[in-house]
C-alpha cells in the first residue's frame, strides 16, 4: 500500500524557489533513497513535507490523507517521525529523558530503543549534549522511534559519522527495514545506502529526474546524476 504520495511538489526560501516538481511515493514497509548532489533539493523536499518550508504547490498525501500544510502535530500524529539534518536532541534534558520526552504509545519504547542502541542504555544520565556526533544521531533516532513513526525520515543518516560509528548506524537501519518499517533516507555515502535501499529517487535542480530500483543504480546513472 502506499504510504507517502508526493507529486509536483514546489517549495520556496521567500522569493527563492528550490523545489520545481518533485514526485516521491514510499510505500509499506518499503526504504526508500532520496538520492541527488549538494543544493539539489534533498532537504527542502523533506522539510516541505513536513511543512518546515511551506510547500507553495503540489500533492501531499499521507495513508491517503491530504498533510498539505498540515501543522506540525498534525503531521506527528498522522504517522511521520523525522530525523533532521543535524540531529537535534533536547540538549538540556538527559538521554532516558529525550527518550520519554515525545513517546507515544506502540511497539517502539524506551527499553526497545536501549535494545537497539545499547549505547543509549549506558548513558542514560548523561544530558544529551554531552554526547559524541554518533551518539546524538543514535539518540536522535530513537527519540523518533518513540513517537511509534508509521514512516520514519533521516535526513543524513550518518553524515559526519567515523566509519565505525556509521556501520552501527546503518545495522539500526537494516534492523528496522527487517521489522517491516518504511523509511525515506537521505545520505551521501552511495556505497552504504544503496544495500539498505529499495527505491531511490533521484533529485536535480529541484526536480525528480529518476525513480527506479536501488539495484538499478549502475554507474551511468551514477555519472549523469550524483558524480561530483
Ligand atoms: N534557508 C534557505 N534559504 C534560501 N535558500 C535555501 C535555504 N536552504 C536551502 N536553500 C537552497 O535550496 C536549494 C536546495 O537546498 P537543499 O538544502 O534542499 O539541498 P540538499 O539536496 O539537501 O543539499 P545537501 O546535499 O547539501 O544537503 C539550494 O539551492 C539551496 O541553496
Ligand atoms: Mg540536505
Amino acid at each position: 500500500m502506499r504510504l507517502l504520495h508526493v507529486a509536483g511538489l514546489q517549495a520556496a526560501y521567500g522569493p527563492t524557489q528550490a523545489l520545481f516538481g518533485v514526485d516521491l511515493d514510499v510505500g509499506e514497509g518499503e526504504v526508500v533513497a532520496l538520492l541527488g548532489r549538494n543544493g539539489m533539493g534533498k532537504t527542502t523536499t523533506i522539510r516541505a513535507i513536513f511543512n518546515l518550508t511551506t510547500p507553495v504547490a503540489g500533492v501531499l498525501e499521507f495513508g491517503g490523507d491530504d498533510i498539505f500544510r498540515a501543522p506540525p502535530h498534525v503531521i506527528a500524529r498522522q504517522g511521520l517521525g523525522l530525523v533532521p539534518e543535524g540531529r537535534r536532541c533536547f540538549p538540556n534534558l538527559t538521554v532516558a529523558e529525550n527518550l520519554l520526552a515525545a513517546a507515544r504509545p506502540g511497539r517502539w519504547d524506551k527499553a526497545k530503543v536501549e535494545g537497539l542502541f545499547p549505547r543509549l542504555a549506558e548513558r542514560g544520565g548523561q544530558f544529551a549534549r554531552t554526547l559524541s556526533g554518533g551518539e546524538q544521531q543514535m539518540l536522535a533516532i530513537g527519540r523518533a522511534l518513540t513517537t511509534n513513526p508509521t514512516l520514519l525520515v533521516l535526513d543524513e543518516a550518518t553524515e559526519g559519522l567515523a566509519p565505525v560509528v556509521r556501520q552501527d548506524i546503518w545495522r539500526a537501519i537494516q534492523t528496522l527495514k527487517a521489522n517491516g518499517q518504511s523509511i525515506l533516507v537521505v545520505d551521501k555515502t552511495l556505497s552504504e545506502l544503496l544495500p539498505v535501499a529499495d527505491r531511490c529517487v533521484i533529485l536535480e535542480n529541484g526536480r525528480s529526474v529518476w525513480t527506479g530500483r536501488a539495484l538499478d543504480v549502475d554507474v551511468a546513472v551514477r555519472d549523469r546524476y550524483l558524480g561530483v
